[in-house]
């Protein structure tokens, strides 16, 4: 079972920002996961792409995972690429050329994802299914972190654990909108592996959030298993 924490720091305090990302790295999270908006395609602001420069000077060893929930992905790709992103996803119903995006991001030596909304099909990744490295389910309405893990994203989950196994491309799946452990379990059990992980999880919990980090994988792959046993 491969699980891959990937903290969002949409969650992080932006007065503490410096020394909570030092906790999430002392933490081993694996990926940093960075959403970028435009206040059009979601009506919210995030973080902008200079973020990406001084968290991989700062820390070139954690991948970064970025999240574009903006209009115009494709005008985003040349910055992050300077910036030193690793992944970079964008939104399916936000573009009109979606391979010729993915054959863009791809061609810059970066990885390069999808995401599907609660209220799309999954099966709307057909047409780009041989092309992607990594498909982000989102299981809130995107825009905003602190959200509640929607229930119904574990079938649609499935459903797209379905689609990969009958493609010839082992594409990564990634679990985006409040995650807690409980679902992350359910997630884990039906075969995710990247988890973005946020208030539910590491931020916020009274162990802090270095251990909280700490101990993420090893909660989760306790809980799948017991999940896989009981079921
Ligand atoms: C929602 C964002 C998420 C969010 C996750 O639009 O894409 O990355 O920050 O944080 P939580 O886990 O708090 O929902
Ligand atoms: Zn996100």
């Amino acid at each position: 079972m491969k699980i891959i924490n990937a903290p969002s720091l949409a969650n992080c305090s932006f007065l503490d920002m410096g020394n909570q990302v030092k906790q999430l790295v002392d933490g081993k999270a694996d990926w940093f996961h960075i959403d970028i908006m435009d206040g059009h395609y979601v009506p919210n602001l995030c973080f902008s792409v200079n973020i990406v420069g001084e968290l991989k000077a700062a820390y070139p060893q954690v991948v970064t995972d970025i999240h574009l929930m903006v209009e115009d992905a494709s005008a985003y790709i040349p910055r992050l690429v300077e910036k030193g992103a690793d992944y970079i996803s964008f939104h399916l119903d936000a573009e009109r050329f979606a391979r010729r995006l993915l054959t863009n991001i791809k061609s810059c030596g970066k990885k390069a994802g999808v995401v599907i909304n609660p209220s799309q099909r999954i099966d709307v990744l057909m047409p780009v299914i041989d092309m992607v490295d990594y498909v982000v389910l989102m299981t809130v309405e995107p825009g905003y972190a602190g959200q509640k893990f929607m229930p119904e994203s574990l079938p649609r989950l499935a459903e797209l654990v379905e689609l990969r196994k009958r493609s010839e491309n082992p594409f990564l799946i990634s679990i985006d909108g409040g995650v807690d452990m409980e679902h992350a379990a359910k997630c884990a059990n039906l075969g995710a592996e990247i988890y973005v992980t946020g208030i539910f999880t590491v931020f916020n919990q009274p162990e802090g959030l270095e251990q909280a980090c700490l101990t993420f994988k090893d909660k989760v792959m306790a809980g799948a298993r017991s999940l896989a046993q009981s079921s």
